[in-house]
């Protein structure tokens, strides 16, 4: 504890020297969460900390999360110096979906719209016509289906099959998936939820499909935040990564939140609830990239006039 409130107040310091902003991911560890949120930076789902990074007048934005959202920033604010605590933080929507293979595949449906997640590299964005985060993922589903938009959807299946149950909309998916909400399990789900019966269900849409349906909400992680403080049930059976009980805690202290389950019994789990990538953002990460910088995000430049095409359609649909 003594150790971590002396990075913290070095940290500051160097924050302030730099004239630079923490903008940190709710699966970050809470001590990462708490300092962002001391000094006055944001703690956020992916759509909010791409819009608080544009919106935000320091020079530098240090951005704890995976490396989608450090290039977010970056092409949004090309001005801005953009670090992360390390560019090794990557996600397995990423590595998942490289750029060739996926525009080989645009190009054999050239008469569908290019819908891309943002946990993508800035490469597949520049070949989409809209990027979405799991809070508007539906909604702009909803739209191209109400305007008989064909869609070609990647790279996440779960979140594809979701929004395409949901919204009827013509869709083909790219087979990705997160390493994380891939392993929360249905039947598990269901076993607990008779111990809790009176449990709300919150479910990431990364989730697989047998998980969803048994969810009260699915949402982002923002809006399963939100949905945890309004609802009236005492507990909350939570499907996303771990780290998001340090901010849905505090916002919901009176609630008992519990961990769904992420394998059966016998099984072993890849990550177990917590993003491997997302891990990687310490706070000893955070001082030496302040102090000597490296790990910062550049974008090529063709590249991010492309991909902002797209990003800008993602802020302001419903904005
Ligand atoms: P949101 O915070 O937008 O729900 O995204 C979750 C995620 O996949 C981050 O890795
Ligand atoms: Fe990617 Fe899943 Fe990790 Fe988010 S939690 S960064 S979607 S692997």
């Amino acid at each position: 504890e003594e150790e971590i409130a002396a990075y913290k107040d070095r940290i500051k310091v160097l924050l302030k020297e730099r004239n630079a902003v923490l903008v940190a991911h709710y699966y970050c560890d809470e001590h990462v969460q708490a300092l962002a949120e001391e000094t006055g930076g944001c703690v956020a789902d992916s759509l909010e900390m791409a819009r608080f990074g544009k919106n935000h007048p320091a020079d530098t934005l240090l951005v704890a999360g995976v490396k989608f959202m450090g290039e977010t920033a970056k092409i949004l604010s090309p001005e801005k110096t953009v670090y992360m605590p390390t560019l090794d933080a990557t996600c397995s929507l990423d590595l998942g979906c490289p750029e060739k293979e996926f525009s080989e595949f645009c190009d054999q449906h050239p008469d569908r719209t290019v819908v891309v997640y943002a946990n993508t590299s800035a490469a597949v964005k520049a070949r989409a016509d809209w990027v979405v985060t799991s809070s508007i993922a539906l909604d702009v589903a909803e739209h191209l289906a109400a305007n008989g938009e064909k869609v070609i959807w990647a790279p996440d299946k779960h979140l594809g099959s979701y929004v395409q149950r949901m919204s009827g909309a013509d869709m083909i998916l790219w087979d990705g998936e997160c390493i994380v909400h891939d392993e929360f399990k249905g039947k598990a789900l269901a076993d607990l939820k008779k111990v809790y019966p009176d449990a709300a269900v919150l479910v990431h849409p990364e989730s697989p499909q047998a998980v969803v349906e048994l969810a009260d909400v699915v949402g982002s992680t923002s809006q399963l935040i939100k949905a945890a403080t309004e609802l009236p049930n005492k507990q909350c059976i939570v499907a996303t990564d771990r780290g998001i009980f340090y901010k849905m805690q505090q916002a919901a202290p009176d609630k008992e939140l519990i961990a769904a389950p992420t394998a059966g019994e016998g099984a072993t789990c890849r990550s177990c609830a917590n993003c491997p990538w997302m891990a990687m953002n310490s706070l000893e990460r955070i001082e030496k990239v302040l102090k000597e910088g490296g790990e910062e995000i550049f974008v090529d430049e063709e590249v991010r006039q492309k991909a902002m095409k797209p990003l800008q359609r993602m802020l302001d649909f419903n904005a």
